[in-house]
């Protein structure tokens, strides 16, 4: 029997910052050096600029011993570029864009050179591996770019972009066409971190969310691989929430 995540609901989505911010605490005040996984897209904005006003305000006991790295990125999008998702995170909380020259955040390669996938990994396995991944969803149920039908013994790799995740990130790029590549972190490699904290918010995700914790734990659904992890916490709002049937935890 899987091990069954914890799901919390919250009022709004805005509830989600203090547990998030709380999270990154704990793992500050419990690891020496810890490694912390970010997530791009609209679900982490807010909590990213919260995150920056503690880390701009000092208000981050340990915060000087952060490393930091992200689940994925178009391909030909360096950091500097707009649309990209360092640049992404860049914008939302400018402290983490500070600590790329310093060696301190690990940016995912934006070319598809196997020995940069490789060395990519291998950097973050000699950091000591993440100890706490943020994750959003897809509303076709992706994980990072790990779009529905990717095996789940999968490592940082490039992929093809489903047509609903380019629909999702055309505004994006407008008046250009969003990208049809990524470099992403792999199933397996998400497996990896010590702790997963997945967000959702929104009617959007209700259903993806509804496959995730209640569907087939199979590559149909990628995210219903965070049901064979031991430490997840899924943090949701009513709307995402509402397609769930009676007796999920939390709910
Ligand atoms: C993007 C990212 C994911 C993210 C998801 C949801 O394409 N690759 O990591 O979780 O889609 O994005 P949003 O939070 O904007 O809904």
């Amino acid at each position: 029997m899987p091990p069954s995540p914890a799901v919390r609901i919250l009022a709004n989505a805005a509830a989600a910052v203090p547990v998030l911010l709380d999270e990154v605490r704990t793992l500050l005040a419990t690891t020496a050096r810890p490694l912390l996984g970010f997530a791009t897209g609209g679900t982490f904005t807010t909590f990213l600029q919260a995150l920056q006003q503690e880390l701009a305000h000092g208000r981050l006991a340990n915060a000087g011993n952060l490393l930091a790295t992200h689940l994925d990125e178009y391909l030909g999008f360096p950091p500097g570029r707009a649309g990209g998702m360092v640049h992404e995170l860049g914008t939302a909380c400018p402290q983490l864009l500070a600590m790329l020259p310093k060696g301190m955040f690990f940016p995912v390669p934006h070319d598809d050179a196997p020995a940069s996938l490789r060395a990519h990994e291998q950097r973050l396995q000699r950091a000591g591996g993440v100890g706490l991944q943020f994750l959003g969803i897809g509303r076709n149920s992706h994980l990072a770019f790990n779009e529905p039908g990717t095996a789940f013994d999968t490592g940082f790799h490039v992929t093809t972009l489903a047509e609903t995740t380019r629909d999702d990130a055309r505004a994006r790029f407008a008046p250009n066409e969003p990208p049809t590549r990524a470099v992403t972190s792999g199933l397996a490699t998400i497996l990896l971190a010590k702790r997963l904290v997945l967000c959702a918010f929104g009617k959007a995700k209700a259903a993806a969310v509804a496959a995730m914790l209640q569907g087939t734990v199979a590559p149909a659904c990628p995210a219903s691989i965070v049901r064979t992890h031991s430490n997840v916490l899924v943090l949701l709002d009513r709307d995402a929430a509402s397609l769930l049937h009676a007796g999920q935890s939390g709910a």
